[in-house]
This record gives structure tokens, C-alpha cells and sequence, in this order.
């Protein structure tokens, strides 16, 4: 199939790109760079072995994206573009329901007048809030905390409505837990502007030396060992789960949900021993206050994925340390100044 990955630049998108490609799929990326860069496409082709149709624009820009399915007779859409930082959307709400949501409508707009019924959507675990029971399914309440996570809960309730009035527009929508790791390539990973919100690759510019050490926020949550507990999956796990979900697009109707996660609780001080092993590098840490917002823990029940999309993750903790190492280091070896230090 033709599929428009919109944020395909950014880091789950490229490494989506990939295993679309590899599974014989011709992609176009649609992206604004606002958060990510043009040397991820020149990686991205150096993997897949061809060049890859890349459009510089705006989701907001409804006819470019007409004229790019036009152009590409696009036959479904995975839409990874939006911003994606929960503190940021705090301060900056408006920013973010004008570039997720409004965005998410221009693309709809596009999409309904080309005829293009067929998407996948990039959701997040932040839609169930606080969770109220664990492991979390599909069914769990939906309250999202932030700005961030209520973009993603309007736009899962705006797919769906759509579902409702045009009997064949099609939605598999993904709720990804925590995205972790790099591509085997070590040519594609995780490279955030600025300070890192998210823990591993914080972790990683620790091991690597651009940061002096980590704070760990809190260490008194009901939780084994006090820290908070997430569901990290490999990147590469969480790519080839939008390959089966094309493929259970193709045959279904409506809106569905899956959660994209290993099923697995890993803490920050397990987060931390496990990259320690894989980097062979001491992570120096403190303790301070908690993050606010911030909750103790959240891990998924995959279970209607691995059964419905006969998808499972299956990478191990060690490899997601392993592989956001070696991407680390292929930045600061191709980047040895600029590398992370901003
Ligand atoms: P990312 O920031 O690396 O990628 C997003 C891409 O979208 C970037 O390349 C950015 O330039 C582009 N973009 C943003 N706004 C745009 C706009 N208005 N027009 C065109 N392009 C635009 O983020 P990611 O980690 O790859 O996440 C991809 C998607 O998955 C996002 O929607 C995010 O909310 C969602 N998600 C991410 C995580 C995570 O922890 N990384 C977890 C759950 C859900
Ligand atoms: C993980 C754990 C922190 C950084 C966020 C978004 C979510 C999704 C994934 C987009 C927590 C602790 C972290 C640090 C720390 N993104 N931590 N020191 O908060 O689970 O989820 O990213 O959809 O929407 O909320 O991920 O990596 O920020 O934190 O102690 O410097 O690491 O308290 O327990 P989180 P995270």
C-alpha cells in the first residue's frame, strides 16, 4: 500500500518507516521538522537501501496534504505528527490543541476530499490518567492529567465520531505506553532538543557524560523499590505493531483500540542497573521531589494486541538499554561537539 506517515521524521515514525519499507509498502513522510531532522531521512535511506518521497509541510496546511495523497494516491495514513511534551503543554495549551487537534482536522479535512479512508492513529497511555487498576486494558476509564493527554483523548473521540458517520472510514487507534531504544542500525534513535523530559534518553546523555547526573523524582511511591514504575517497549516492537495494525486495518471496520506495551513494570533504579550493564558507564543519581502530574505506576495488558493483531513484544529491557547506547554513541561520534549539549 501507499501510506502517508505524517511525523514520519520524528522518532517512532522513521523507525516505523523502516519495517514499512522492509515490508514492501512505498511510504511518503510528511513532516514540518519541527522535532526532528533532515539527516534522520538520509539515515533512514542509508537503512532501507532507497530513497524515501519526504514532504516538508504542516498538518495544519490542509491543501499541501490534499495535493500529497493526491500526488502519492495514498491509500492510508499513520499519523504520528504532534508535540508530545506533557510540562509543555501545561504552559502552553493552546499550542497544543491548535497543532494536535486542528491539525489532526486539517488532515481529516484532506483525507475526506481524496477518499482516503484508512488511518492509524499514534495515541498514548496518557489518555487513562491515573491508572485505577493494573495491568491496563483497553476498557480502562479514560481521564487523561494534562493538556497533552486530552489532545489525545479529543482526537481518539473525533476518529471515532467519523467512524460513525461514514461507515467506511477506518481507525485502528494505538496507545503507546513508553517508547524506549533505538534502531539496530544505530543509525536511527531518540534525540530530543534541548534537556530530555523522558527518562532514558536523560540516562543516556548521563552515561555518555553530556549531563552530570539524574534526578530521580521520587523514591516513596507504593512501588518495589520506591521509584515509579513504567511499561518501556522497545521502539522497534512498537514499529512493527503499526505494520500488524495496516494489516488488521485492511480487514475490519470502525474504530478499535489496542494498547502497545510488553505487559512488564520496570522501575527508574531498574531502568537505571540496566543501562549501567548495557552501557558499562556509572549513571550517578539524587533523589529529589516528585514531578508533578507524575503517578506511580502504569504498565499495559497487551493482551487484546497480541491476540487480535498477532503482535507481542518481544525485545528485553537489556536490548532497549543496549540499543539507545550505541545510538548515543553514534551521535556523539558524529556530532562530538554539538553532540546533546544544548
Ligand atoms: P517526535 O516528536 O519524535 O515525532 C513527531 C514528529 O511530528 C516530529 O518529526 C515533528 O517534527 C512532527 N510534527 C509535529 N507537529 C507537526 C505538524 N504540525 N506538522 C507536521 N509535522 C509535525 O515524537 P514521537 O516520540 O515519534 O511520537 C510520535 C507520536 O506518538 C506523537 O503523536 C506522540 O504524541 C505519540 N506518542 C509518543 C510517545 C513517546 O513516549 N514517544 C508515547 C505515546 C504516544
Ligand atoms: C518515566 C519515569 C518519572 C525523567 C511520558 C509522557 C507520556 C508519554 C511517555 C507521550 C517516571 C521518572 C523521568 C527524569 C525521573 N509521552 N523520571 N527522572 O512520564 O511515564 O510518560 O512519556 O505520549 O505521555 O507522560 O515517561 O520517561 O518522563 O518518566 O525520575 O529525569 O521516570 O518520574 O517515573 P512518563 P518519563
Amino acid at each position: 500500500m501507499n501510506i502517508l506517515l505524517t511525523g514520519g521524521a520524528g522518532y517512532i515514525g522513521s523507525h516505523t518507516a523502516v519495517v514499512l519499507v522492509q515490508a514492501g509498502h512505498k511510504i511518503v513522510i510528511y513532516d514540518n521538522f519541527c522535532n526532528s531532522s533532515k539527516p534522520t531521512i538520509d539515515n533512514l535511506e542509508s537503512v532501507v537501501k532507497q530513497k524515501v518521497s519526504v514532504v516538508e509541510g504542516d498538518i495544519r496546511n490542509t491543501s499541501l496534504l490534499a495535493q500529497t495523497l493526491k500526488q502519492f494516491s495514498i491509500d492510508a495514513v499513520i499519523h504520528f505528527a504532534g508535540l508530545k511534551a506533557v510540562g509543555e503543554s501545561v504552559q502552553e495549551p493552546l499550542n497544543y490543541y491548535e497543532n494536535n487537534v486542528q491539525g489532526t482536522l486539517s488532515l481529516l479535512r484532506a483525507m475526506n476530499e481524496l477518499c482516503v479512508k484508512n488511518i492509524v492513529f499514534s495515541s498514548s497511555a496518557t489518555v487513562y490518567g491515573d491508572p485505577q487498576y493494573l495491568p491496563i486494558d483497553e476498557a480502562h476509564p479514560l481521564a487523561p492529567t494534562n493538556p497533552y493527554g486530552r489532545t489525545k483523548l479529543h482526537i481518539e473521540q473525533i476518529l471515532e465520531d467519523q467512524t460513525k458517520a461514514d461507515i467506511d472510514f477506518k481507525v485502528v487507534n494505538l496507545r503507546y505506553f513508553n517508547p524506549v531504544g533505538a534502531h539496530a542500525s544505530g543509525l536511527l534513535g531518540e534525540n530530543p532538543k534541548g534537556t530530555p523530559n523522558n527518562l532514558t534518553p536523560f540516562i543516556a546523555r548521563v552515561a555518555s557524560g553530556d549531563l552530570q547526573e539524574l534526578n530521580i523524582f521520587g523514591n516513596d511511591y507504593p512501588t518495589e523499590d520506591g521509584t515509579g514504575v513504567r511499561d518501556y517497549i522497545h521502539v522497534e516492537d512498537l514499529a512493527d505493531g503499526h505494520v500488524a495494525a495496516l494489516n488488521f486495518l485492511s480487514h475490519t471496520v470502525g474504530f478499535e483500540t489496542f494498547n502497545l506495551g510488553t505487559g512488564n513494570g520496570c522501575s527508574v533504579l531498574q531502568m537505571i542497573v540496566a543501562y549501567k550493564k548495557a552501557s558499562g558507564k556509572k549513571i550517578p543519581y539524587r533523589i529529589v521531589s516528585k514531578r508533578p502530574g507524575d503517578i506511580a505506576s502504569c504498565y499495559a495488558a497487551p493482551t487484546k494486541a497480541n491476540q487480535i493483531l498477532k503482535w507481542k513484544a518481544g525485545r528485553t529491557l537489556q536490548e532497549m538499554c543496549e540499543s539507545s547506547w550505541a545510538f548515543q554513541q553514534y551521535l556523539k561520534n558524529s556530532h562530538p561537539v554539538s553532540a546533546n549539549t544544548q
